[in-house]
């Protein structure tokens, strides 16, 4: 009786809280690119999902679609039901405000700012009061250990305190979908699997999470990895088995190019 209306969602109960279908990116700069060539993917709710791939295969490129820091030439980007592409810059930012964590690998934190002020950056735009944004603020970085370094500013921070605030900052709005970009690219091991267990975490307490890497041991924590080459999807490797299912809507593995 699967009368499958859609053909992504495999299991019923369980919504897409991402979906791109058949997207395409192309660049021009010194000759065209093509970032991405007709990718499709489903993300459902709650899902732990790594995106491995080479350099320059389109990674940063599809987390960027999805977290709405920009748009497709063609196809469709969906966040929470949402469309993300064809849309306002101001229907993306607000997406990004509310349902979108966004962690960068180079932290993008403001070096002017404290701590504090870095992580209750996003809830300015969003209806909180001064000092209910800076309690929260304040909260989350003690959540990720930095409680006493409430005031330090970036350059006062190592490079794995700098990524926890970031971290901080990119849950900051409550976000059900969390976008980490290499987000232990540029700190130490040992931050590094700090790092990695804040994700873990975030997708124990039922977020969405996307973590592009290049590392295979960091996208072993995932619950499923998708590889990507050449702008395009080569398939989906299933790593445990009562996951969600992640689909992807046309073929990926249709011949090698
Ligand atoms: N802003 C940009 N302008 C021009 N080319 C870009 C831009 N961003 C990415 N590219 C190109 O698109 C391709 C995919 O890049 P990217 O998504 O950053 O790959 P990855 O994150 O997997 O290393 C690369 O060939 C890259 O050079
Ligand atoms: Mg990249």
């Amino acid at each position: 009786m699967s009368q499958s209306t859609e053909s992504h969602a495999e299991r019923g109960s369980v919504s897409p809280a991402v979906t791109v279908s058949d997207v395409t990116k192309h660049y021009q700069l010194g000759g065209r690119v093509t970032a991405l060539d007709g990718v499709s993917l489903s993300l459902p709710e709650g899902s732990y999902t790594a995106v491995m791939g080479p350099s320059g295969s389109g990674k940063s490129t599809l987390l960027n679609l999805i977290g709405g820091l920009d748009t497709p030439d063609s196809g469709t980007v969906s966040v929470g039901g949402t469309r993300l592409d064809g849309t306002d810059d101001a229907t993306r930012a607000d997406v990004r405000g509310t349902e979108i964590g966004f962690v960068f690998q180079t932290f993008d934190l403001l070096p002017r700012l404290t701590a504090v002020q870095n992580v209750a950056l996003p809830l300015t735009f969003a209806d909180w009061g001064r000092a209910a944004r800076r309690d929260r603020a304040a909260a989350l970085l003690g959540d990720v250990g930095l409680g006493d370094r409430l005031d330090h500013r970036p350059p006062e921070l190592s490079g794995g305190q700098r990524q926890r605030v970031a971290i901080a900052r990119a849950l900051a709005a409550d976000p059900s979908v969390v976008l980490a970009d290499e987000p232990t690219g540029n700190v130490d091991t040992e931050t590094g699997g700090e790092v990695l267990s804040l994700l873990d975490g975030l997708h124990e307490s039922g977020n969405t999470v996307l973590l592009v890497t290049h590392a295979r041991r960091v996208a072993e924590r995932a619950q499923q990895i998708v590889h990507v080459r050449d702008g395009a999807i080569e398939g989906v490797e299933r790593l445990e088995g009562d996951a969600p299912t992640l689909s992807v809507a046309d073929d990926p593995t249709g011949g090698e190019n």
